[in-house]
C-alpha cells in the first residue's frame, strides 16, 4: 500500500509516474513539527531498527547513526565525515521485527536526514523547503516495498548489452591515437574490452557537442574504425555551456533564453572546465528537447554511449563569487595579515566553489512557475539525464544507448544509470562501492558502478586487482582515473595477467549478470540487495555490511583489505563457494551455513551460490558480442532437481518483455547422472555438485 501526504505546495519533480490521491488521514509513524518554513518529521527508533536507503550516500548499508544531507555536490573527497555526495535519493526503508515501511520524501531542495545522529533513538528528517509530497510505502517485505517504489516512480533504465562489457577510461586521452592505443593494447594482450570513454579533452576548448579537430579529425571515420575493433566510443557531456560568441550552443541558448537566469532575467554565469559558462534550464521541456537534439550529431557519428557530468551543477566559481574574493584580497593587500585574517582569506577563496549563495542567486522554470534554483537544486542532473535520454529516443526509439550520469534524483533511474563519482584509490572505497550497490538499487538505479581502481590518488596493483574482483559484478565495469595520477590501465601493471584473468570471469558471467539485471529491471526488483531482504529473520545477516545478495541465486563478498589473503564471510544458508582465478580456472566448495574463513590469494575471487540454485557460465569472449549465451556451463550445488529462469534478448532493442526473453533451464539428476535442458541452449552439467 502506498499513501501520499502533501505539505505546502509540492514541486512536481517528475519522480512519480503513478499519480495517487492525497491521503486525508494523518501521517503514520512520524510526528510533524514546523520550524519557520522547514518541516520536520520525527520518529522514535527502537533498539533493533535498521534504516536502509538513501541510494548514493556515504557510510553504511544500514544508514542509522549518522547525519546525511540531500544536497547534490561536486566534492571528490568522500571521507567518512561527508554528509552529501553527487546525488539525492530520498528514500528510506525502516526495518525491524515490529515495523517495516518505506518513506519517499519527494522534495528537490535540501533535506537533512538525522538518522540517530543527534540522539541514537530518534530519526529527524528536515525539509528546508517545507513543500513536499511524502509517500509511505507498506508491504509484506523489504523487497516488496522497494518494488512498490519502482511502481510509483517507473521502471529502470535499460542499457544495451554491450554496456556490461569492460570499459577503459581516463581523464587525459586526447586523441584518436591515444584511444586507438588503448584498444590495441587490450586486444593485443587479450584483455576483454567493449568501450573507451572520451573525457573532456576530446572537445574543442571544452565546448559540448564539439570535437577537437587536432585530436579527432573525423569522428565518424574513427567510430567506424573502432567499431571494427568492437570498441564503443563513450564521450562525456558536461552541464556548463561555454560563454563564447559564435559557438552555436551558446548562441542558440542565449537567443532563445534557454539558460538559467539571475533574478533580473539576465543569464547566470558560473565557471566550470570551459571557464565562464551558462547553464541550460533542463527543467523546461523546450530546453530539454533542444539540448537532447544536440546529442544527435554524435550519435550520427557512430557514438552509442554517453556520460553526463558536472551536473549538480558543479560551479568552480560564479561571477559574483570571484569578484567578492578579489575585493577581499584587495582590502587585505596592504595589511599586516594576522593568522585569523589569513584563514579568512583562504576560506573566501575555497568557499567560492559550489557556494550555497550562488545556488540561491539564479532561477529556473518549472511549468509556469519561476523558482529559485536552491529550491529545486537536486533535480538539475536528473533533468539533464532526461534531456539526453529523450534526445536519444527521438533519434532512434528502437535502440538502447549507454547513458550514465554523475548527479541524479529518484526518477532519473528511468533515463540512465549513475556512476558513483570521484572516489579515491583507497581500500575503503572498494567497500563503499559495494555498500552503494544495494542502496542505489532500492532507489531504482540498477545500472551503476564506481571508478574501478579509484579516480583520485595512485592505485597500487593489488588495489586494482581486488577492485576488479568486485567490478566483475557491477553492471557498469569501468576503470577510470584522474589525469596526473598513476596510469591505471590493466596493462600498465606487472600483475596484468591476473587482472586480465579476472576480467575474463566477467565475460563468462555476462549471460547470468545480464539475465539478472534485466529480470530486476523488468519486474521492479533489485539486482543487489542487503542480506536482510532475503533473510529478514536472521539477525546476524541483517547487520552484515560487507556482503550483498546478487540476483536470485548468489551472494558476493569481495576482499577489500590490503595484504589480506582471505576474509571472513557469514553464510545465512548453505552455499557453494566458487573460487575464480579466471573464466576457465575455478574450484567449488560446498559450505554449510555459518561463519567461515575463506582463503583467497590476491588473484582469487569468491562467488557464493545458494544451495539448490544453478547459474549459467559462458566460455567468455573478448567483447560482449563475442560471448555465446547459448553455450552454457551450469554451476551450483543441488539436490536432484533445480531450475533457473534465464533471460536473454538481442541486447539492443527497446521493445523487450520479461516473458519473451525467458527460457527455463531445468536440471535433473538421478543415478544415471545429471542432465540439463533448455530450449535453444547447449548446456553442460558436468560442474554441478549434487548431494
Ligand atoms: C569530473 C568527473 C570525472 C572526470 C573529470 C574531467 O571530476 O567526475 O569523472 O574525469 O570531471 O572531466
Amino acid at each position: 500500500m502506498i499513501s501520499r501526504f502533501d505539505f505546502g505546495s509540492p514541486i512536481d519533480t517528475g519522480a512519480v509516474v503513478r499519480q495517487l490521491p492525497v491521503s486525508g488521514g494523518s501521517v503514520p509513524y512520524f510526528a510533524l513539527s514546523r520550524e519557520d518554513h522547514a518541516l520536520c518529521f520525527t520518529l522514535d527508533l527502537a533498539q533493533d531498527d535498521i534504516i536502509f536507503g538513501l541510494g548514493e550516500a556515504n557510510r553504511g548499508i544500514n544508514k542509522r547513526g549518522h547525519l546525511y544531507a540531500s544536497w547534490n555536490i561536486d566534492d571528490g573527497l568522500h571521507t567518512e565525515s561527508k554528509n552529501s555526495l553527487y546525488a539525492s535519493h530520498n528514500f528510506l526503508l525502516f526495518f525491524s521485527k515490529d515495523r517495516t515501511f518505506g518513506a519517499f520524501f519527494d522534495d528537490p531542495g535540501r533535506i537533512t536526514f538525522d538518522l540517530g545522529y543527534t540522539k541514537t533513538d530518534e530519526a529527524r528528517i528536515i525539509s528546508e523547503n517545507g513543500d513536499l509530497s511524502l509517500y509511505i510505502l507498506e508491504s509484506e517485505s523489504l523487497g516488496a516495498i522497494a518494488g512498490d517504489l519502482r511502481r510509483l516512480t517507473g521502471s529502470s533504465y535499460l542499457p544495451p548489452k554491450w554496456a556490461f562489457g569492460y570499459i577503459q577510461s581516463r581523464w587525459g586521452y586526447k586523441s584518436e591515437e591515444d584511444v586507438r592505443r588503448i584498444v590495441s593494447e587490450h586486444r593485443r594482450r587479450h584483455i576483454p574490452l567493449d568501450g573507451v570513454c572520451m573525457d573532456i579533452d576530446y572537445m574543442d576548448d571544452y565546448m559540448d557537442f564539439t570535437v577537437d579537430p587536432a585530436g579527432f579529425d573525423d569522428l565518424h571515420r574513427f567510430c567506424g574504425e573502432m567499431a571494427e575493433a568492437h570498441a564503443h566510443m563513450i564521450p562525456i557531456i558536461d552541464a556548463g555551456i561555454k560563454e563564447k560568441k559564435g559557438y552555436e550552443v551558446c548562441d542558440e541558448g542565449l537567443e532563445n533564453g534557454y539558460f538559467c537566469t539571475y533574478e533580473d532575467g539576465t543569464p547566470f554565469v558560473g565557471a566550470v572546465w570551459p571557464g565562464r559558462s551558462y547553464f541550460p534550464d533542463f527543467l523546461r521541456e523546450d530546453v530539454r528537447a533542444w539540448f537532447g537534439a544536440k546529442y544527435h550529431r554524435l550519435l550520427d557519428a557512430g557514438v552509442d554511449g554517453f556520460w553526463n557530468d558536472m551536473n549538480e551543477p558543479a560551479l568552480f566559481y560564479s561571477e559574483n563569487g570571484i569578484r567578492k574574493a578579489f575585493a577581499q584580497a584587495e582590502r587585505m593587500k596592504d595589511m599586516n595579515v594576522g593568522i585569523h585574517e589569513f584563514f579568512h582569506l583562504r576560506e573566501v577563496f575555497a568557499d567560492m566553489a559550489n557556494s550555497p549563495d550562488d545556488y540561491k542567486s539564479f532561477y529556473q522554470t518549472i511549468g509556469r512557475r519561476r523558482i529559485r534554483h536552491d529550491k529545486v537544486h537536486n533535480l538539475y542532473g536528473a533533468f539533464m539525464t532526461r534531456a539526453a535520454a529523450e534526445g536519444m529516443a527521438a533519434h532512434n526509439p528502437d535502440r538502447r544507448n549507454l547513458l550514465f550520469a554523475r548527479s541524479s534524483y529518484i526518477g532519473a533511474h528511468r533515463y540512465g544509470g549513475v556512476w558513483q563519482g570521484d572516489n579515491h584509490s583507497w581500500w575503503s572505497h572498494i567497500l563503499l562501492n559495494l555498500k552503494m550497490l544495494p542502496s542505489l538499487n532500492m532507489c531504482g538505479f540498477l545500472y551503476t558502478g564506481a571508478d574501478i581502481g579509484g579516480f583520485n590518488g595512485d592505485a597500487t596493483e593489488d588495489l586494482l586487482l581486488r577492485w576488479l574482483q568486485l567490478g566483475v559484478f557491477t553492471p557498469l565495469m569501468r576503470n577510470h582515473s584522474c589525469q596526473g595520477t598513476r596510469e591505471q590501465e590493466i596493462y600498465r601493471f606487472s600483475l596484468q595477467n591476473q587482472m586480465r584473468d579476472i576480467v575474463t570471469v566477467r565475460y563468462a558471467l555476462i549471460p547470468y549478470l545480464y539475465s539478472e539485471f534485466m529480470k530486476a529491471a523488468l519486474s521492479g526488483g533489485c539486482m543487489f540487495r542487503p542480506l536482510a531482504f532475503d533473510y529478514p529473520d536472521d539477525e546476524t545477516a541483517c547487520r552484515v555490511e560487507d556482503q550483498v545478495m546478487l540476483g536470485g541465486q548468489c551472494m558476493i563478498a569481495p576482499v577489500y583489505q590490503q595484504n589480506a589473503r582471505g576474509r571472513y564471510v557469514y553464510l545465512p544458508e548453505d552455499m557453494l563457494l566458487v573460487r575464480f582465478r579466471s573464466a576457465s580456472d575455478y574450484d567449488c566448495f560446498p559450505l554449510e551455513a555459518g561463519h567461515h574463513w575463506i582463503e583467497l590469494e590476491l588473484h582469487e575471487m569468491p562467488l557464493f551460490i545458494r544451495r539448490g540454485c544453478v547459474i549459467p557460465l559462458s566460455r567468455g569472449g573478448q567483447w560482449v558480442d563475442a560471448v555465446d549465451s547459448t553455450d552454457l556451463t551450469l554451476l551450483g550445488w543441488i539436490g536432484s532437481d533445480a531450475s533457473y529462469m534465464f533471460y536473454d534478448d538481442d541486447g539492443l532493442s527497446t521493445q523487450v518483455g520479461l516473458k519473451d526473453g525467458l527460457t527455463e533451464i531445468a536440471v535433473k539428476s538421478n543415478a544415471q547422472g545429471t542432465q540439463a535442458f533448455g530450449e535453444g541452449l547447449t548446456l553442460h552439467a558436468g560442474r554441478l555438485i549434487t548431494d
